[in-house]
């Protein structure tokens, strides 16, 4: 296990030292400039698809000021020399509460996308969720991290069989948990991406885990519904497309110029992928086919939570997808005590949606949660420098909560209570 002691101060002297030698971070340390590089490093459509969010985007606003209302209260006089990031989940001591959250559609960012994500990963001991969404297959990730922590996020597709693949699949190549995403049972509206014409998986980006199984590619074979056919018109634009997913199929461009399967798999992916009727009683399928502790994420509400202990599930992600989903919901902040306290500590409960720094993972421990998810910054990274770009963004959040745990007056990750924060000014 990777070993994170003093980490924050090690990050600091590493960074002024090469200072000294005249070289400044390749990956900015702030998060504003870090936004303000990542955008200026991708593409129109890959910002909008990253850095938007449903409708007036207020929910996602919301999310990162609902922490400015929390300020952290330190202590004193406390012996903070050394100080202890890691925590126990699931059965496995992790170096840090620290887990990078599933993102689809990485390819957007960076060539290597998820592989480049999975090698960051492991190097720092961080989990790493695999998406459905992945441009990489999970197997391909799975075999660059050695035995370092992964799990794999599941979407609950039209067909139970395919959902059972996945799992398999993802039990195969070691991941140690399901998290089970509930908030996108449709697609949330997006106006940066609606703006711009632009859904990647049009273009046959964000399907690998679909080409790459085998009862995905069974369905190739059977009809489609009517309403999955339907043309563009044919002109530069719409060709570029069909020449996409050739090229982003299986087998790559050349070799699939003459077939049909690209197109198919792009249709009977928009066919299969969500399934809106989606319900508890579900989850017993889920159950039976693996042997791996399951999580929902997506959980805000304390009533649910509450259902999902009863029924046995094995932990929470409170999150409300980066506010990607939809505008208005509850700042997921705002929903973690009300779920902390209805679980009551019987099931580990994580926490994404708004976490920019090592102060925001102090306050969402703080709050209730169990461990914290990593989203949007680590993305900032990668497109920036690729697996390099993804360590220096995660290095500089388990720095600044290092620091932030020891100017707290706390030792440890496990000693940080409710009572380290007030309700701030800040509105
Ligand atoms: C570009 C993008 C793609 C995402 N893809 C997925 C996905 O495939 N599956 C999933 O469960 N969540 C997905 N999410 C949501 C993240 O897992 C997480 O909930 C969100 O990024 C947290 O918000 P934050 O990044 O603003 O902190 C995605 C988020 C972004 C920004």
């Amino acid at each position: 296990m990777p070993d994170h002691s003093d980490v924050g101060r090690r990050r600091q002297r590493a960074i002024f030292v090469a200072g000294v030698g005249g070289y400044r971070p390749a990956v900015p340390v702030a998060w504003s400039a870090l936004e303000q590089a990542a955008e200026a490093a991708m593409t129109p459509e890959a910002w909008a698809y990253v850095a938007g969010g449903a409708g007036r985007e207020a929910t996602m606003k919301a999310n990162c000021a609902a922490f400015d209302r929390w300020a952290i209260v330190p202590r004193v006089l406390c012996d903070v020399e050394t100080r202890e990031l890691s925590i126990e989940l699931f059965g496995r001591r992790l170096p840090s509460p620290l887990l990078l959250c599933p993102i689809g559609v990485l390819e957007m960012a960076h060539r290597e996308a998820d592989l480049a994500v999975a090698r960051a990963a492991a190097a720092l001991g961080v989990p790493y969720i695999f998406s459905n969404q992945a441009s990489v297959p999970m197997e391909t990730c799975a075999a660059a991290m050695d035995q370092a922590p992964r799990w794999f996020q599941l979407y609950w597709s039209r067909s139970n069989e395919l959902v059972a693949s996945l799992v398999k699949r993802a039990e195969a190549c070691g991941c140690e948990a399901i998290v089970l995403t509930l908030d996108t049972t449709m697609l949330g509206w997006r106006p940066r991406d609606l703006d711009l014409g632009s859904l990647p998986f049009l273009k046959g980006q964000g399907i690998a885990q679909y080409t790459s199984d085998p009862v995905f590619r069974a369905l190739l074979a059977q009809p489609l519904p009517p309403e999955a056919g339907a043309q563009p018109p044919l002109n530069p634009s719409a060709v570029a497309t069909a020449l996409a997913q050739k090229a982003n199929f299986p087998g790559g461009l050349f070799e699939n110029l003459a077939s049909a399967e690209p197109r198919a798999a792009v249709q009977r992916f928009l066919a299969t992928y969500s399934r809106p009727s989606l319900q508890w009683d579900d989850l017993k399928f889920l159950r039976q086919h693996t042997r791996l502790p399951i999580l929902l994420k997506g959980v805000l509400h304390p009533d649910d939570a509450r259902k999902a202990v009863e029924l046995g599930i094995d932990g929470l992600v409170v999150s409300n997808h980066g506010g990607r989903q939809m505008d208005g919901e509850i700042a997921a902040l705002d929903a973690l005590p009300a779920v902390a306290e209805a679980v009551h500590d019987r099931i580990p409960v994580l926490f994404d949606s708004g976490i920019r720094g090592g102060a925001d993972v102090f306050k969402a421990l703080a709050l209730g949660a169990t461990a914290v998810c990593l989203g949007r910054p680590y993305v900032y990274g990668l497109a920036l420098a690729g697996r390099r770009g993804v360590e220096e963004v995660i290095s500089n959040v388990l720095a600044e909560l290092d620091l932030t745990l020891g100017l707290a007056g706390v030792t440890s990750v496990g000693g940080i209570e409710r009572q380290a924060l007030a309700r701030s000014g800040a509105s």
